[in-house]
Order: C-alpha cells, then sequence, then structure tokens
C-alpha cells in the first residue's frame, strides 16, 4: 500500500486531493466486497481505543464495526470513565494510552484537546469530532457524492444553515476537490473565518444569506442541526435565527432536478430538514451514513498499514 505522507487526521485539509481520491476509491472497493462477503484483514493485533466526550451513533458504531472486520480491536473509552473525567491531563492521558494502543480515535468539546492529545501521543490520532472540524464525516460525504455523481470536480454543493464544524469540513473538503461551495447561514453563524479563506483560495466558495439563491443550481444540498451538541443553552435563539434555514421541497426545487440531499445525522426533522425531503427521492442519507463505515476502514488502512 502507498505510504501516506500524514500520521493523523485532524482537519480534512490535513489530506491532499489525491490522498482523498486514494481514501475514496478503497472504500468504494471494500464496499463492493463487503456486499459478496469479502472482509479483507489488516488491523491485526493492533487495538484501537475511542475516546467520546459526546455522544454517538454512527461515528462510534462504524468505527467499531470498522475494525472488527478489519481484524483489529475496538476499546469504547467514555470520557467520564476515564481519569480524564477526574482531571488526569489529555497530555499525561496521550502518553499512556500511546503504550497499550495502535490508534487513539477520539471526539472532543474543543478543538484544542484533540490537538493536545497529537501533540503527546506517539500514536495516529483521528479527530472523530471537535467543535470545528468532522473530517471523517465529509469522507463519507465525499464518497457519497462520488456514487451518486460520478464526479466530485466541477460540482456545485449549498449548506443551509449553521456555519458549524461539519460545515467547515465540507468547505475545506469541496474546495480541495474543485467542487464549488455556498454556504446560506444567518448573520452571526459564518463558518470558522481561517477555513473560509483557505477555501476560497483552493476554489469559490460564497457566503449567502437567502437559502433559494444558495440551492440555485446545487448538485448537493447538505444541511445539519440549527443547534449542535454543545450549543444547548442557546436553543430558543437559534431556532430563531435559524427558522428560514432548512431544506424543504422550496429548497430542493431551487437546485437542480437530478441533486441529492445530504444530512450527517442526527436530523431533527421538522427543523433544518423536511419529512417529505428527508425520506423523498433525492435523499441520500442514509447511504451517506452507511458509507461511514467503508471511508472509516479505508482510512484506517491508509492510516495504520
Ligand atoms: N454524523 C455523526 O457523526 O453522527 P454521530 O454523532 O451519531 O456519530
Ligand atoms: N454539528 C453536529 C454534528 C453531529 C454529528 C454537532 O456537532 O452536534
Amino acid at each position: 500500500m502507498k505510504e501516506f505522507t500524514m500520521k493523523n487526521l485532524i482537519s480534512i485539509g490535513d489530506l491532499t486531493k489525491d490522498e482523498i481520491f486514494e481514501i475514496l476509491q478503497l472504500a468504494i472497493r471494500l464496499k463492493g466486497e463487503r456486499s459478496k462477503g469479502i472482509f479483507p484483514n489488516g488491523l491485526e493485533h493492533k487495538t484501537l481505543g475511542m475516546i467520546f466526550e459526546k455522544p454517538s451513533t454512527r461515528t462510534r458504531t462504524a468505527f467499531e464495526v470498522a475494525v472488527v472486520e478489519l481484524g483489529g480491536y475496538p476499546i469504547y473509552l467514555n470520557w467520564n470513565d476515564l481519569q480524564l473525567g477526574r482531571g488526569e491531563t489529555t497530555a499525561d492521558t496521550a502518553r499512556v494510552l500511546s503504550r497499550y494502543l495502535s490508534c487513539i480515535i477520539m471526539r472532543a468539546n474543543s478543538h484544542s484537546t484533540i490537538i493536545d492529545m497529537v501533540k503527546n501521543a506517539s500514536v495516529p490520532v483521528i479527530n472523530a469530532l471537535s467543535d470545528i472540524e468532522h473530517p471523517c464525516q465529509l469522507l463519507a460525504d465525499l464518497m457519497t457524492i462520488y456514487e451518486k455523481k460520478g464526479a466530485l470536480s466541477g460540482m456545485k454543493l449549498a449548506w443551509i444553515g449553521d456555519g458549524n464544524n461539519v460545515c467547515n469540513s465540507a468547505i475545506l473538503s469541496c474546495a480541495l476537490m474543485g467542487m464549488s461551495v455556498d454556504v446560506a447561514c444567518p448573520p452571526g453563524y459564518e463558518p470558522n473565518g481561517e477555513i473560509l479563506r483557505r477555501g476560497q483560495q483552493l476554489s469559490a466558495v460564497r457566503i449567502l444569506r437567502d437559502p433559494l439563491e444558495a440551492a440555485s443550481a446545487a448538485d448537493i444540498l447538505y444541511t445539519d442541526a440549527w443547534v449542535s451538541m454543545g450549543d444547548e443553552a442557546a436553543s430558543a435563539l437559534r431556532a430563531r435565527a435559524f427558522s428560514a434555514y432548512r431544506i424543504d421541497s422550496k429548497v430542493l426545487d431551487a437546485a437542480k432536478s437530478d441533486a441529492i440531499v445530504l444530512h450527517c445525522l442526527p436530523a431533527h426533522r421538522g427543523q433544518e430538514i423536511t419529512d417529505e425531503v428527508m425520506d423523498g427521492p433525492h435523499s441520500a442519507v442514509f447511504d451517506q451514513a452507511e458509507n461511514r463505515l467503508h471511508a472509516h476502514k479505508a482510512l484506517l488502512l491508509k492510516l495504520l498499514c
């Protein structure tokens, strides 16, 4: 297997365009093989620790299944069951866990905790979601777009809603792959400034206010929760700010006739997406969720083998 330049995956921008393509191609191959009952190994005698400071359905399960199917052993480590929850430092935890584990997969409230882990770990660290980015999500999303559209470069993605962690990784990865991105968000809820500037250096990335303008001629519509994990205290304020930011049939009609709809999930039906769209013929959200498994497998093989 070709050697990867990166050791960790903290930002989707850690990967080059070619490396992303390699991961997607491997993920698609693994998906095809799995459907025929073929399960290649690669992680034998490797034990992966998964530290979660926040809840997870997809990321945790997809990583656990990925590791098991590749012949490795996953250990789920809930933040509050570790001494981390009682104040042991991230740095000391990183140094100790690196003596046992082949890789640390980490979901944390603050991106700086993941950076702290990377700086002090001697094994690869994977960001399984922080307040700034969700790189593993975008690998599955790009895979889904590639499967459905047959290409990435030249596609237009419209993001409707909060300029959050998933939006940041979407901007960075789509721009890297030669896609354009229109983000429709209310004032005060724009994506990370540094990521936006980097995205704009790579491709056409605009911040708009009108969801219909953003959706116009889009190949992909993407949305996420109005209230992300950690933003709960501002739920009422956010519900007001985002009330016009949802993917409904009007927004879908503004996009290309063959547009696909993505949502990283969990969805809040009736808020950022309607039932009609989520369960309709343009929705790719459940294929997208499945692709977490295949994309995680490909990432682990590229990083660890
Ligand atoms: N999309 C995603 O990361 O979902 P979970 O929070 O369930 O892992
Ligand atoms: N933006 C959401 C994504 C969940 C997968 C959150 O951070 O809660």
